[in-house]
């Protein structure tokens, strides 16, 4: 079936709407009718996510708490059965993997890169450079400059090479600006100068030539002050030959706050930077009690954010940050909120997880993206 990229976009669009109940216009039916005839053997909704996801030509992620994955059995067969890809929540993090000095624990992390092998997955490694989740041997240190940048260096190129084929993307980069679109005061810009972006670009890419470099941030799903320092940045990086290839948006959400209408189009302008992009880290977090207002809405939310991403293709991947409220780090975090993932925490799917199927299912009858 041959579909425009405009009809595929109202399409999905008002699938989208059809599947949350918002409108019951006639124009979506005819689709999710051809939808289901093009495989009239399976009512899509039977399908898995990653089945869905790469007939539409879209890998689906989760981010993958390392403790879950080793000791629960059902949310192990959960990360298996709906996802082609995985990232680590927390194990290829600084402080996990280089604790001390020089001294490297894989374990977890090889733990996974396993599972994945052995369950068909692409790895997303995250991350190499963060404020967050760092060794006090590393942030409280006495280091000369030159010290701080061979340490960084040496981290950099461990680390890659250790997973060295069997990483796709890094996030080489994580956080580095603030809200306000300046570069984040952390202690790598105060200790290294602003060239430490630059140069751990470099790094990645001389340690594993093959893996897609990303750098990755929240609040820059649409247009605004920090994802239009992000696209400046990126261009300049690109103009000094930065081997820097894709933006990573977070997608952190909360219902409370709406959600951004102009996803695509920020998309699409680093696309024409020549960048690869991915939604990285999905959630949609709710004030607790959940209500069916808010309940739809954060269908709406993710299977918006999946929409824009489904219709680019310069968007290679979809990668929800945990897909069950059981192991959430939402609640932890943000006080009286929560529910923020796919499936709650019984494993049972909420209206986000039906509005995320029925989206790959109406972009797969429409085409693989190539
Ligand atoms: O490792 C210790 C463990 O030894 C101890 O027993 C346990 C007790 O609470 O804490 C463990 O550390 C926790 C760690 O997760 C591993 O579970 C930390 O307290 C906790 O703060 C940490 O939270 C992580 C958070 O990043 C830290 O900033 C979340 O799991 C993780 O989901 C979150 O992920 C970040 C992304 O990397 C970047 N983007 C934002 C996203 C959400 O904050």
């Amino acid at each position: 079936m041959k579909v425009s990229r405009v009809a595929a976009a109202g399409a999905l669009a008002a699938t989208v709407a059809v599947t949350l109940g918002l409108s019951a216009s006639a124009s979506a039916l005819p689709t999710t009718a051809a939808a289901a005839a093009h495989h009239p053997a399976q009512n899509p909704l039977d399908r898995s996510l990653r089945d869905l996801a790469a007939r539409a030509g879209l890998r689906i992620g989760t981010a993958v708490d390392a403790n879950a994955l080793a000791t629960d059995a059902t949310y192990a067969r959960h990360v298996g059965d709906d996802f082609n890809m995985v990232t680590a929540e927390n194990a290829m993090k600084w402080e996990s993997i280089e604790p001390q000095r020089g001294v490297y624990t894989w374990e977890q992390a090889d733990a996974l890169v396993d599972f994945a092998r052995t369950h068909g997955q692409l790895v997303r490694g995250h991350t190499l450079i963060w404020h967050n989740q760092n060794p006090a041997w590393l942030t409280n240190g006495t280091f000369t400059t030159e010290e701080l940048r061979a340490i960084l260096k040496n981290h950099i190129f461990t680390v890659l090479r250790h997973f060295k084929g069997r990483i796709s993307a890094w996030d080489v980069a994580n956080e580095v600006i603030d809200d306000s679109g300046q570069l984040r005061n952390t202690f790598w810009l105060q200790r290294l100068g602003p060239g430490y972006i630059a140069d751990a670009f470099r790094w990645a890419h001389q340690a594993d030539p093959r893996t897609v470099l990303f750098i990755n941030d929240y609040n820059v799903e649409g247009i605004n002050a920090k994802s239009t320092a992000y696209y400046n940045l990126v261009r300049d990086l690109r103009r000094q030959r930065v081997p820097i290839h894709g933006f990573g948006i977070q997608g952190h959400l909360d219902v409370q706050y709406g959600f951004p209408g102009d996803v695509q189009a920020n998309i699409q302008r680093f696309a024409r930077l020549g960048m690869k992009t991915a939604l990285t880290e999905v959630d949609v977090r709710i004030t607790l009690p959940v209500d069916a207002t808010e309940g739809t809405s954060q269908a709406f939310a993710y299977s918006s954010l999946l929409t824009a991403c489904l219709l680019e293709r310069s968007c290679i991947s979809y990668t929800v940050w945990g897909f069950t409220d059981k192991y959430s780090w939402v609640p932890g975090v943000f006080t009286g909120q929560g529910a923020a993932n796919l499936l709650d925490e019984n494993f049972a799917p909420k209206p986000a997880y039906t509005a995320v199927q029925q989206t790959l299912a109406l972009a797969g009858a429409i085409g693989p993206r190539g």
